[in-house]
């Protein structure tokens, strides 16, 4: 056992998408021995050491092969690879997480006469994605000056250390709060898994192992099961009402030929007025329920 290989996952420490990557791995059935306080985590109940960085450094544990597994920022691996002069061109978005979601957007001051693109010719930006902002920039065929900030980059136009921004916005109250008005939006971006190219062939297999469990739970997280009656002549409009369902079980009910029962799992969410256009095609007894864990 001491020798056996383990799986490295790197994942941010604190931050934006801390606490949720951390929950996606612990519902993928990982268990950490120690606090979080530590860089390094080890899983109890599967072959993972979990690295705790910042996600800027990701991509570099990555590269390194320190990690051949990592969650973070689609803008802040994009940037790395922006700037990286080849040297993460290996690293592959393997899964979209739908979290984290966030748009790198340029921001203006209130005052500032914008109008297109154009209006930002000549002029100073703040950000902490030159990679991305200059390769955007490049792209539109505007010259303006880029000044690299590490955080803070909201208070830039303030004191006169910028004209404009190009910052991440998530829920626009950044923004609001600096007197910014947010323009063209450059990326959106979400929490994804990110993965090197795995030599090892064990390795390997614990990684697509890990991916496949994180599928699972993304999966029945945005699935619903759905039990029903239906009459039975109205079965085919019910079928057709219910959500992003293959095939439901479609069972007789004891002693009736008039309603049958109809069990679906509905890989997309089931709100209220489906299940009003459900009922008023004759449906009744609608139950839905959440899943707790799918492998198909
Ligand atoms: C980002 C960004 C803004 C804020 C936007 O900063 O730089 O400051 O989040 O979020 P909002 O639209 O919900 O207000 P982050 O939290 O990543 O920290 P940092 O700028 O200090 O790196
Ligand atoms: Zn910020």
């Amino acid at each position: 056992m001491s020798n056996e290989k383990r799986l490295k996952i790197a994942i941010q420490k604190s931050g934006r998408l801390a606490e949720q990557s951390l929950k996606l791995l612990e519902k993928s059935g990982i268990t950490l021995a120690k606090s979080r306080d530590q860089l390094l985590c080890r899983a109890e109940n599967f072959p993972l050491d979990i690295f705790l960085v910042r996600d800027d450094d990701i991509p570099a544990f990555l590269a390194t092969d320190v990690c051949q597994l990592g969650i973070l920022g689609q803008n802040a691996l994009l940037e790395k690879q922006a700037l990286g002069n080849g040297k993460f061109a290996d690293l592959r978005q393997v899964l979209p997480l739908g979290y984290g979601k966030c748009r790198l957007s340029m921001a203006v001051p209130h005052d500032f006469p914008y109008q297109s693109l154009a209006s930002l010719e000549g002029k100073v930006i703040a950000t902490s994605y030159r990679g991305l902002l200059s390769d955007y920039l490049t792209a539109n065929n505007i010259k303006a000056d880029i000044v690299t900030m590490e955080g803070a980059v909201e208070v830039a136009p303030r004191t006169h250390l910028a004209d404009v921004i190009c910052d991440l916005v998530s829920t626009g109250s950044t923004l609001i709060s600096n007197g910014l008005v947010e323009k063209d939006v450059i990326l959106r971006s979400e929490a994804v898994l990110v993965s090197n190219n795995i030599a090892d062939e064990q390795i390997a297999a614990l990684a697509e192992k890990v991916t496949s469990r994180i599928k699972s739970v993304l999966l029945a997280k945005n699935s619903r099961y759905v039990m029903l009656n239906s009459p039975t002549d109205s079965l085919a409009a019910i079928k057709a009402v219910l959500p992003g369902s293959q095939s439901p079980a479609v069972m007789p009910r004891q002693g009736r030929d008039d309603i049958v029962a109809v069990h679906a799992v509905c890989e997309e969410g089931v709100f209220w007025d489906t299940m009003e256009e459900l009922k008023a095609n004759g449906a009744k007894s609608i139950l839905v329920m959440p899943i707790e864990k799918m492998l198909d």
